[in-house]
Parts: C-alpha cells; sequence; structure tokens
C-alpha cells in the first residue's frame, strides 16, 4: 500500500483503510447486520491480521456497526497489536441502541459517553479520529463541536471528522470551528463511487478549499460495482449482501439498493461493461478498477468493506503498482456521469 497523509497532519495513513461494517451481527438496525456474508469474530480477525501484513494501518470503525459487535471484535484484536502502529478512527451519531430512545443523536450529553463506551470495547484509551456520523437535525452543531473540542483537549480524540454532509453543512462545520477557536475538522466520509458522485459538487469543493481529507465510503457499491452480478440473473439465493438485499427489498440502503432498481438500469451495465474491458487491459479485476478510480481523485483513503481474506487481497491490489491511463479516466467521469439541474448545472 501507498501511505498518504491526512490533510494539514503528520498523520500518514494506507491508502485503503479498512472498513468493519461487516463485522459482527445484529438482530436489529439496518439490513447488513444480518447479512450472512457478515464475519465473525475469527474471520474478522484474519481480515484484521492480513490487512496488517498487507501494510494497512487504517482501520474505520463505529458504534452503530452491528451495536457495537464490531467496535468489540476490532478491540479483542487491537489489545493484541502495537496500538501506536496503527490509525483506528470510530463514530457517534446513528442510533445505537434500538430499545433506548437516548442512544442517538450528537447531544453534548451523547457524545461524552458513547466516547468512552467506544474507548472500553476498543481497548484503548484514545482513539485517531472521532467522526460525527451525519448531521443532527436536533443539536445545535455549536454543541456538538465544542463537545467533540472538549475530547481532543483531554486527550481521548486526536482529530475529528464528519460524515455523509451536504455543502452548507460542512461550510457551516468550517466556519463554526474557526469563530470558535475550536479544533479544525479533519476528515469527511462520505458515500463516493462510480454511481455516486454528486458530492463532488458542492461538498468536495470545501474539503479542497479548507484543507479536509476526503474519505470515500461504499467504493463499490455494496458489492454492485465489482462484475460478480451478471445481466438478468436471479441474485435471490445469492449469500452477498445484493443478494440478501433482493430478498429484503423493503430494506435496501442508498449504497445498496434493491437488485430490482439496478437489474433493469441500462446505463449500469454499460459502466459495467466498460469496467471490464478497462480490467482486461491491465490484468486487473472490475472492483480493482473501482477503486483505482477513486484513488486517482483527489482522496486520502478509501474506506473499503471485505467479506473474506480473498476479497481484501483482491481489492489492496488497487493500491499501488498501476495506473488507470488518463483516457480510461475520462472514459469511466464520461460514463459515470451525474445528471443535475439549476443551479448545480452551473458548478459542473
Ligand atoms: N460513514 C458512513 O456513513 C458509512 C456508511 C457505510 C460504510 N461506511 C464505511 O465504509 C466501509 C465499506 O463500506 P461497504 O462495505 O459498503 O463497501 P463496498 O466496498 O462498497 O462493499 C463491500 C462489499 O462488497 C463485496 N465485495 C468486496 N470486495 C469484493 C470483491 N473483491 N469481489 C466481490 N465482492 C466483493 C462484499 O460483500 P459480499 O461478500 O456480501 O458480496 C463486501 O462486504 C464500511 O465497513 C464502513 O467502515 C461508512
Amino acid at each position: 500500500m501507498e501511505y498518504r497523509s491526512i490533510l494539514n497532519s503528520d498523520v500518514k495513513v494506507s491508502n485503503i483503510c479498512l472498513g468493519t461494517m461487516t463485522f459482527g451481527s445484529s438482530p436489529h438496525g439496518v439490513v447488513t447486520y444480518q447479512c450472512p456474508s457478515q464475519s465473525d469474530e475469527d474471520k474478522a480477525h484474519s481480515i484484521l491480521n492480513r490487512f496488517a501484513e498487507l501494510g494497512g494501518n487504517y482501520i474505520d470503525t463505529a458504534d452503530r456497526y452491528s451495536f457495537g459487535n464490531a467496535e468489540s471484535i476490532l478491540g479483542k484484536w487491537l489489545g493484541k497489536q502495537s496500538r501506536e502502529k496503527f490509525v483506528i478512527a470510530s463514530k457517534v451519531g446513528l442510533p445505537s441502541d434500538p430499545n433506548h430512545p437516548l442512544e442517538a443523536g450528537l447531544s453534548r450529553r451523547r457524545i461524552t459517553e458513547c466516547i468512552d463506551r467506544s474507548l472500553e470495547r476498543l481497548r484503548t484509551n484514545y482513539l485517531d479520529i472521532y467522526q460525527m456520523h451525519l448531521w443532527s437535525k436536533e443539536t445545535p452543531i455549536e454543541e456538538s463541536l465544542l463537545a467533540m473540542n472538549d475530547l481532543v483537549r483531554c486527550g481521548k480524540v486526536k482529530s475529528i471528522g464528519s460524515s455523509n454532509l451536504c455543502g452548507w453543512q460542512l461550510q457551516k462545520i468550517v466556519d463554526v470551528c474557526h469563530f470558535m477557536g475550536l479544533s479544525k475538522l479533519a476528515t469527511l466520509q462520505q458515500q463516493y463511487n462510480l454511481l455516486c458522485r454528486h458530492s463532488e459538487l458542492e461538498v468536495f469543493p470545501v474539503c479542497e478549499k479548507e484543507g479536509i481529507s476526503i474519505l470515500p465510503w461504499s467504493p463499490l457499491k455494496g458489492g454492485y460495482l465489482t462484475g460478480k452480478f451478471k445481466r438478468g440473473a436471479n441474485v435471490s439465493s445469492d449469500g452477498s449482501r445484493v443478494g440478501f438485499v433482493a430478498r429484503n427489498e423493503s430494506r435496501a440502503l442508498e449504497s445498496t439498493p434493491a437488485w430490482s432498481k439496478m437489474s433493469g438500469n441500462d446505463s449500469y451495465w454499460k459502466l459495467i461493461d466498460l469496467m471490464r474491458n478497462i480490467a482486461e487491459n491491465h490484468d486487473k479485476t472490475i472492483a480493482q478498477v473501482a477503486i483505482r478510480w477513486l484513488l486517482q481523485k483527489d482522496v486520502t483513503s478509501v474506506v473499503i468493506g471485505a467479506t473474506s481474506v480473498s476479497q481484501l487481497e483482491s481489492n489492496v491490489g488497487a493500491a499501488t503498482g498501476w495506473a488507470l491511463t488518463e483516457s480510461e479516466m475520462s472514459e469511466l467521469n464520461e460514463e459515470s456521469t451525474i445528471t443535475v439541474a439549476y443551479p448545480y448545472k452551473r458548478l459542473l
């Protein structure tokens, strides 16, 4: 892997970050936590071991993933490593206990409680990056940012990040931090892939202007950008997340849409055909092309998900030693282009 700096810092992270949303399971919550391809502790630890062997030093989790189980599984592994060799990021803000109305949001009360529980599960006394998982409609952003800043001041958190924002929200966070003299936002985790590019319009220009590291999540659109699904196929008995969502369509996710929505979508299949041609030119896989396209954009580290060691090894093959040509990048940009209306049209 290669290493890139979190902007305006000396913290160097592998250009592939291992996401842990697929660790553990839970009967509650979003559909992915019940997917048969979720990793139990042994499999998750094999994936983590291999990631570290391959040079990975950046791991992403959240209190939300499998309702704390993902953090606990990661913590059991982390407890046996040299903590200082890894950059560990977690998140707060999404509901983390389906039976508890207070277990959601970004109030001072919640942030100060959740950090301690995350640290305990992760068996560490600090997080490198603590991220607000989303924008809270209820808590004023000033309250959340003051609480996050206090965590930096007392050493529980080295830097703060955010996720899933639109342009005005990100700029507001930047401005509040600036005018209140708080710790700057270091990172933004955003869904970004060849099927989801709207953040390029307003959000990423803020990142560029303000020196915020972009961390794309769901680079393979939950599996849709791997080429493993065929046009006209019946995927509903598949053990994959896409297959699982096909059986539970009403609970499809923004990041893993329903099969019925994708299977008849001509532009999706045209994109896959193009990716297959490009992959063959380089003797690479379609998934590697998807991740490589992101790495050649202005991003710091791509947050991947893998449900087996072989998926991990294959995806890490996007990290270094080859590149898409300028004309391949242009073809991919063209085929994945987004249509937008006024006034956003003027931004393209
Ligand atoms: N900030 C946020 O709100 C947010 C939201 C979502 C995710 N994230 C972060 O981003 C990470 C990655 O998200 P994601 O899991 O949705 O990423 P993704 O890369 O879009 O999808 C990963 C899934 O695709 C399949 N896959 C991966 N590599 C493959 C390969 N080489 N060949 C065939 N199939 C392959 C696997 O599922 P199957 O084996 O089941 O097919 C895997 O679980 C998460 O773990 C989390 O850390 C953050």
